[in-house]
């Protein structure tokens, strides 16, 4: 049975619809992660775990955030050449205990290495969303 003229529309809306939201996913990607974005492939791969965005927020317990607050990580590195591929680099491998960047300002002591819980490509993103927050 051939679909009924109407069934037919309805169906043809149906396929502009998602591609309209094709489109805005690809452009979305094209600019760098959205909030949305960036919140929810930070809950994927665990970051608030240990970091919140704002700064003073608390930690597991109410006790103080195990990782720099990423407003500081924005404040410490924006504009700085290669701060985006180092920081990438750090989420992916983990941090060198030995050479924090954060001594006396967080409460962990390294972060371990996220790879297991994130891709390359994301992890680009989502640093690229840390740089770009307003630090203030
Ligand atoms: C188990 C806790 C933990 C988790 C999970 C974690 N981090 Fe971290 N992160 C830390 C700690 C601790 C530091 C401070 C490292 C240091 O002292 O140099 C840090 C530092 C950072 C920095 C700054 C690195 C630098 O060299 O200054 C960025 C960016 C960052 N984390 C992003 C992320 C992202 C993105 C995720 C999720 C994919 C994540 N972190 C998951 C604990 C964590």
């Amino acid at each position: 049975m051939t679909p009924t003229p109407h069934l037919a529309a309805r169906m043809a809306t149906r396929f502009a619809a998602t591609g309209a939201l094709l489109l805005a996913t690809t452009a979305t990607t094209a600019a760098g992660l959205n909030d949305d974005g960036a919140h929810q492939l930070a809950a994927k791969a665990g970051c608030p775990t240990c970091h919140a965005v704002e700064r003073g927020a608390k930690g597991p317990e109410g006790l103080p955030p195990i990782g720099p607050a990423w407003r500081d990580v924005a404040l410490k590195y924006k504009g700085q050449k290669g701060a985006e591929d180092a920081l990438t680099k750090a989420v992916l491998l983990g941090s060198n205990p030995y050479d924090s960047h954060w001594k006396g300002k967080a409460s962990g002591l390294a972060m371990p290495p996220n790879a297991v819980a994130i891709g390359k490509d994301d992890a680009r993103k989502l640093v690229g969303w840390i740089l770009k927050l307003d630090p203030k």
